[in-house]
């Protein structure tokens, strides 16, 4: 039997997701499907994945003959800006990482999005591989090429668009994951499903994602890779993706980042589904059916910061444009729709200022 399914993203430079179990073990031979002899590798992960999975593979690789080397920064997404940057360049700096050489990034979005891009950057741009160990990496920061750090300023706020040359997804390396990493995750699957796929959404429903976990990532990325395929810049299809990712943003503000991403969207799609459902442009009863999902992965669906902050928030999103501001609504569970409000009627749209 396979070791693994192969994904093939169809970008301007196409790249394989390899989606299996037991795939870090085989990462040496794995490597020679990119066909580009030895290249040194530059490791770069962080302080909770390393000693996970970081040290036994540069070891590995090492025993196997390739020239590799490492660079650990502290875990979280305070290490996410330019400072981490910079080291990481001295690192590729001191290793001579050249165009024809190998950037591995090892861990979960953090890292995914740090090392993607001081690759893009490095030289102006080294080939990479993402190799995530998050559930959220797996299905959505590893694939589509977004890098970036963030500023003071905000997230994710100096960035490129930067294709690794390979995704391997090793399902093996979730089993050392917090449960609140994973549930966190488990947020954009639910959401994937909530957009564009019914019968991913009734399986998330009925609890099985860990039952179902190879199956259902392959899922999340196939669907992924389609809407990336046809939007690889970002202009049009691809902002279904921000479906609940408004409010999220907005709520993780709020709370001055101690409320995760995944808890922001969980909150963030159930809020925007039942101002649709108010305004008659979503059935009734969609709400209800994402919030007991999202329950059922213990993520919250609720939050008492008041929603006139909330909308101050949204204005501020980054991916406004001009006066609008573009919602991810839902026609039923598995299609969305792109619904651009003008920013101003916003707090009326989600019903601030009504009674009950
Ligand atoms: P993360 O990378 O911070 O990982 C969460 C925690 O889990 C960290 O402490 C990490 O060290 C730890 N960890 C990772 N893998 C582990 C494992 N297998 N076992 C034990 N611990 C492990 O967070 P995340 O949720 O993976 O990613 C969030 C980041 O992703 C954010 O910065 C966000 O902006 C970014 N993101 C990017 C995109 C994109 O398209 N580029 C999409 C979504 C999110
Ligand atoms: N995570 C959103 C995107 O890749 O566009």
């Amino acid at each position: 039997m396979e070791l693994y399914r192969t994904i093939t993203v169809q970008t301007e430079a196409p790249y394989d997701i390899l989606v299996g179990r037991g795939l870090l073990d085989e990462f040496s031979s794995l490597m020679e499907r990119l066909g580009a002899g030895r290249p040194k590798l530059a490791i770069i992960t962080d302080s909770h994945v390393d000693p996970l999975y970081g040290a036994p593979l540069l070891e590995r690789l090492r025993q196997s003959g390739w020239q590799a080397a490492k660079y650990v920064f502290p875990a979280g997404e305070a290490s996410k800006n330019l400072e981490t940057v910079r080291e990481v360049y001295r690192f590729f700096a001191q290793e001579q990482i050249t165009r024809t050489d190998l950037v591995i990034a090892l861990g979960g979005g953090v890292v995914g999005d740090l090392a993607g891009f001081a690759a893009a950057t490095w030289l102006r741009g080294v080939r990479f591989i993402q190799i995530p160990t998050t559930l959220l990496a797996m299905i959505d920061s590893s694939v589509g090429g977004k890098t970036a750090v963030d500023l003071p300023e905000g997230k994710n706020l100096v960035g490129a668009f930067w294709q690794p040359a390979l995704v391997v997804c090793d399902v093996d390396t979730l089993s050392t994951l917090p449960q609140d990493v994973f549930s966190d995750g488990t947020a954009e699957a639910i959401k994937y499903g909530a957009i564009l796929d019914e019968s991913l959404f009734s399986l998330l429903e009925g609890g099985k994602l860990r039952e179902a976990l190879l199956e259902a990532i392959t899922r999340c990325i196939q669907l992924k890779k389609r809407v990336v395929e046809q939007d690889e810049r970002d202009t049009g299809l691809r902002q279904c993706l921000n479906f609940g990712h408004t409010f999220g943003h907005a709520l993780e503000k709020y709370h001055q980042f101690s409320l995760s991403h995944g808890r922001g969207v969980a909150i963030g799609m159930v809020m925007v589904t039942a101002a649709c459902e108010r305004q008659g442009l979503t059935p009734a009863g969609t709400a209800a059916r994402i919030a007991s999902c999202c329950r059922q992965y213990g993520l919250p669906t609720d939050d008492p910061a008041p929603l006139e902050i909330l909308c101050q928030n949204c204005l501020g999103d980054k991916k406004r444009k001009g006066s609008k501001i573009t919602l991810v609504i839902l026609d039923r569970i598995g299609q969305f729709r792109l619904y651009p409000l003008e920013a101003q009627q916003l707090p009326a749209f989600m019903g601030e200022g009504q009674d009950g």
